[in-house]
């Protein structure tokens, strides 16, 4: 399984020859002016939740691509009143896809699209693949609710935010990948605004000193599981 990292929280994954775009929020992001939308290539949109800095360029890209979305129910009804096809889910709910099992895990958050209109709860995914099995916790808070993840599956790369502000910082993250069983941890939602820039040095040192790995990925780059 290769992980892009694309900015903020947008993600390209690749299992076998499966294309997985997740939270795809690029074209506004200064940060991220080197990837081109309409290169990236997708079977899937996995949206975690509504707000426009996970959402901005669902549509462009599943117009190029003509990609299934994944999401909650509300979010999936908002993109099929458009004309997208999708695949709704919700919390604790899991479906065999072709690339692998997806589960919609639970997250503290809100989830309101950018006009204010609902747009459900707020979650995140479980990727269990013949690849190895990938967390994207999506925005969320610290939660107990971590704690089930791994007695219902074995995590080899968790994605979790670390920006703070308006999901957990880094230091509640690695609290987090105790709940998840997870040593290997790749960081995401952090420096794309004022309020999330981060100290990358003193948070690597953080999860180091736990004896735990955080990885940061340039904007472009990736890692293989
Ligand atoms: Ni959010
Ligand atoms: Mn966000």
């Amino acid at each position: 399984m290769k992980i892009t990292y694309l900015g903020h929280a947008a993600l390209a994954i690749e299992v076998g020859d499966t294309h997985i775009i997740v939270d795809p929020f690029i074209s506004p992001n200064e940060l991220a002016k080197d990837i081109d939308i309409n290169a990236l290539k997708a079977d899937y949109v996995l949206i975690t939740h509504a707000h426009q800095d996970h959402i901005v360029d669902v549509e462009a890209i599943v117009k190029n691509t003509g990609a299934k979305i994944v999401s909650n129910y509300e979010i999936v009804t908002h993109y099929g009143n458009l004309g997208f096809e999708g695949h709704p889910m919700n919390h604790g709910g899991s479906w065999q896809f072709d690339f692998g099992r997806v589960t919609y895990t639970n997250a503290i958050h809100t989830s309101s699209f950018p006009d204010g209109s609902y747009g459900g709860q707020p979650g995140g995914f479980i990727l269990e693949t013949a690849e190895g099995n990938l967390y994207i916790a999506g925005d969320t808070a610290l939660t107990m609710d971590m704690k089930l993840i791994p007695m219902q599956c074995k995590i080899d790369l968790a994605v979790l935010p670390i920006g703070d502000n308006f999901t957990m910082g880094f230091e509640s993250a690695i609290i987090a990948s105790d709940f998840i069983e997870c040593n290997k941890v790749l960081g995401y939602h952090y420096d794309t605004f004022g309020y999330i820039v981060i100290d990358h040095d003193e948070a690597q040192s953080a999860f180091t000193n736990k004896d735990k790995d955080l990885t940061l990925l340039a904007i472009g780059e990736a890692l293989t599981i």
